[in-house]
């Protein structure tokens, strides 16, 4: 990163009054240059605490949207605002209102990984952080409707031993990591702690060593004895655990999980949303007062 584009952003930071937030899938340059990087439920929390005027979103566009629910007096700016999320844009708010009718007595859980429009449909919002104390916290004969992510709803079904009615929706970038990733890095490093997220294949998971979201990975990386690390999930996260751990080593269970919608912003897109200020992310305050108690519920679980 030359030190004259982060000079300007610093600048420019100052003039609007900004904090820059980056998940942990974005490119390194641009974890370099934020303020703060973590997983969807650090950086929803951070949003919601900044005393910052603006928030520069280095992420995708339900993490802006969730940003703006939780501060609707700040500005949330999203400096790629084509950089979506193809899961999200697996539940539509009509077709979950159409399920809702059909399971009237049923509750939804939804994946935070989600529009508006569908948090503004949904009793608590969940981060893989959390999806597992949040579902908890029903009465186990409550009927559970879990939105938009399969996968992550079968693992917490799984893990509580309990019914939950699934969407169908899932994640492409994690559907590259495939059993046989998983098997060929167990031969390739036999002491290796492999460590997937729970949005990938029930086969992949049934394979790992342990099932975290992104935060969850940084800590036991950290807190861990062991020195190699498989990483199942999207490949961004290995930059900032390397240098978070220098003396480790992390591999990536397949090179393929990128998520190109992740990987759209840039250190160029991060000065020009300071500059112009014309990528600000808004939610209609009718969806957003829908939308509020779910998002707020969810920032309270783990
Ligand atoms: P976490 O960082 O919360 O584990 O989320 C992963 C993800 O897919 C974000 O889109
Ligand atoms: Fe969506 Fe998957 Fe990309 Fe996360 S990694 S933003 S779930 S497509």
């Amino acid at each position: 990163m030359s030190d004259a584009v982060m000079e300007r952003i610093r600048e420019l930071k100052a003039k609007r009054n900004a904090v820059i937030l980056a998940h942990n899938y974005q490119l390194g340059e641009v974890q370099d240059a934020a303020d703060w990087v973590g997983d969807s439920l650090e950086l929803a929390r951070k949003a919601a605490a900044s005393d910052a005027d603006v928030i520069v979103f280095c992420g995708v566009h339900f993490m802006a949207e969730t940003a703006a629910i939780l501060a609707p007096d700040k500005k949330v700016l999203l400096p790629e605002p084509s950089a979506g999320c193809p899961m999200a844009d697996m539940a539509d708010a009509k077709d979950l209102a159409a399920f809702k009718a059909e399971h009237p007595g049923a509750a939804v859980v939804a994946y935070v990984n989600s529009s508006a429009a569908v948090k503004a449909l949904t009793d608590v919002c969940c981060t893989s952080a959390n999806a597992i104390e949040v579902v908890q916290h029903f009465p186990k004969d409550q009927e559970i409707i879990f939105v938009p992510d399969k996968h992550l709803g079968s693992y917490v079904a799984r893990r509580l031993g309990r019914e939950i009615l699934l969407w169908n929706g899932f994640c492409p970038s994690h559907m590259w990591i495939r059993p046989e990733d998983i098997e060929r890095r167990r031969k390739e490093f036999p002491d290796a702690v492999i460590m997937v997220h729970p949005e990938c294949r029930p086969e992949v998971v049934e394979l790992a060593d342990e099932v975290l979201g992104t935060g969850g990975m940084c800590r036991m990386a950290r807190e861990s004895d062991a020195t190699t690390f498989v990483i199942g999930t999207e490949v961004g996260l290995i930059h900032r655990l390397k240098k978070e751990n220098p003396d480790k080593r992390f591999v990536a269970a397949s090179e393929q999980a990128i998520c190109m919608n992740m990987k759209k912003i840039t250190l160029d897109s991060v000065v020009r949303a300071l500059d112009k200020m014309d990528c600000q992310v808004t939610v209609e305050p009718e969806v957003r007062e829908k939308a509020l108690g779910a998002v707020e519920r969810m920032v309270q679980f783990g």
